[in-house]
């Protein structure tokens, strides 16, 4: 057993009082999680602190808290884990390893404590992408049958427990909150990318051209880091703009595909991001008459810029910077690939410490099977004996080519909002 302080932040919005911290101490064991704290204390000595929970088994997606600074799940977060990351942020001689700071999460209005109202914008801006299959016409008969490789490429999007972990924490939606977000996107991902869908180039155009759409994402990385089950929405984000700016060639009214596009060619001249050319390049160049006004709109920045010492002309104007063999090899490796690699890491399977050290590998239990086409022949003395079963086709849930022993399971529910949170202690 252990001691920690808990310090919940408290805040009723109709009480007319500023929040503040309250704080609690609890002896638990490290691995206890932090919902059993919270829950002991309402139990034991203020049953008026509000929190959100339901299944306290990291499937529902209703305890999301901030703990020490961090978005997550607070039943699946372990004591020592969050009163770890205190550690690690240096703020233990200020208040003691063992403190916990339990706050509701960011870019959401608070309703009391630790419940946010997720209505007013998560769920919200999950509508906002039509978040159903439009089925492709004529509806077959049977059920629809989906390549596995699609499935396995929607996976990791529809892993999502739609907590709001990556919305409480996303920089963009702080800045601008029209932002439709890192949940909502991967969520249109699951969609685009869902080959029964019949609409992924109108989903697309409707993303693009919002100015609170793919574009608007800052590549911060926080939704990677927030998400509690490996979702990764920002590489969901990325994925949409790929399939809008190759597949469909769409260029967006925003100019975001242009300023994307200008990016990546300004790091393969120069190796090193040069800013002076970026604004102009991403308007079609210095002498574009869609550049003209921009560069114009940004010459008091670049005189503040200039009289903070922070760019000069000699370095704005000649940029010598070239990029260096490494960068170009990058590129041309990149650009030489006959199709995209699209990455799905969340179901790989594979331990990577296994295999940097040579250790055979075991298969864990719910590990997906190895994709293998069913018509193709078995090789003579291959490991692939011949009684080894050609993997069914998938049905219309991509559910049928996973045997029981190597089913990948997606949380239930991670595809519908959930009900209803059953535990929401208001009282
Ligand atoms: Fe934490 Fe359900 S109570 S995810």
């Amino acid at each position: 057993m252990a001691e920690y302080t808990l310090r919940i932040r408290r805040y009723d919005p109709q009480s007319g009082q500023a929040a503040y911290w309250d704080e609690h101490v609890v002896e638990m064991r490290p691995r206890n999680s932090v919902l059993d704290a919270i829950l002991y204390l309402k139990g034991e000595s203020d049953g008026s602190i509000g929190i959100r929970c339901s299944c306290q088994q990291g499937i529902c997606g209703s305890c999301g808290v901030r703990m020490n600074g961090k978005p997550g799940l607070a039943c699946n977060t372990h004591l020592e884990e969050a009163a770890g990351r205190r550690a690690s942020l240096g703020g233990e001689a200020e208040v003691g390893p063992t403190v916990i700071e339990v706050e509701p999460m960011g870019n959401m209005p608070v309703i009391r404590d630790l419940i946010v109202d997720m209505d007013a914008v998560h769920w919200q801006k999950i509508r906002r992408v039509t978040p159903w299959l439009m089925a492709k016409e004529p509806v077959p008969e049977r059920e629809y049958v989906v390549p596995h490789e699609n499935m396995v490429d929607v996976t990791q999007a529809m892993a999502c427990i739609q907590c709001g972990a990556c919305v409480s924490d996303c920089l963009s939606m702080e800045v601008d909150p029209g932002f439709i977000g890192p949940a909502a996107l991967a969520k249109a991902y699951r969609f685009v990318g869902d080959p029964r869908d019949a609409q992924p180039g109108e989903r697309l155009w409707d993303l693009s051209k919002d100015p609170h759409g793919i574009y608007d994402c800052t590549h911060c990385f926080n939704c990677v880091e927030a998400c509690p089950k490996g979702v990764a929405p920002m590489d969901q984000i990325m994925r949409l703009r790929r399939k809008a700016g190759t597949d469909f060639d769409l260029e967006d009214p925003n100019n975001g595909y242009r300023h994307e596009h200008a990016f990546v060619n300004n790091i393969k001249k120069n190796g090193l991001l040069h800013e002076a050319d970026l604004l102009p390049d991403s308007y079609g160049g210095k002498f574009h008459p869609r550049a003209v006004p921009e560069l114009i709109s940004s010459l008091p920045t670049a005189v503040t810029a200039m009289s903070r010492g922070k760019i000069t002309p000699q370095k704005a104007l000649l940029h010598q910077h070239k990029a260096p063999k490494e960068v170009k090899r990058i590129f041309e490796k990149v650009e030489g690939r006959g199709e995209r690699i699209e990455l799905n890491l969340y179901i790989s399977g594979y331990d990577e410490a296994e295999e940097q050290l040579d250790i055979p590998h075991v298969p864990h239990t719910d590990e997906p099977t190895p994709l293998r086409d069913p018509h193709e022949d078995t090789p003579p003395g291959s490991a692939a004996s011949s009684d080894t079963k050609p993997l069914p086709e998938a049905d219309a849930t991509g559910a049928a080519d996973r045997g029981p022993a190597t089913e990948h399971q997606d949380p239930p529910g991670a595809e519908e909002e959930p009900e209803s949170t059953d535990t929401e202690s208001e009282s």
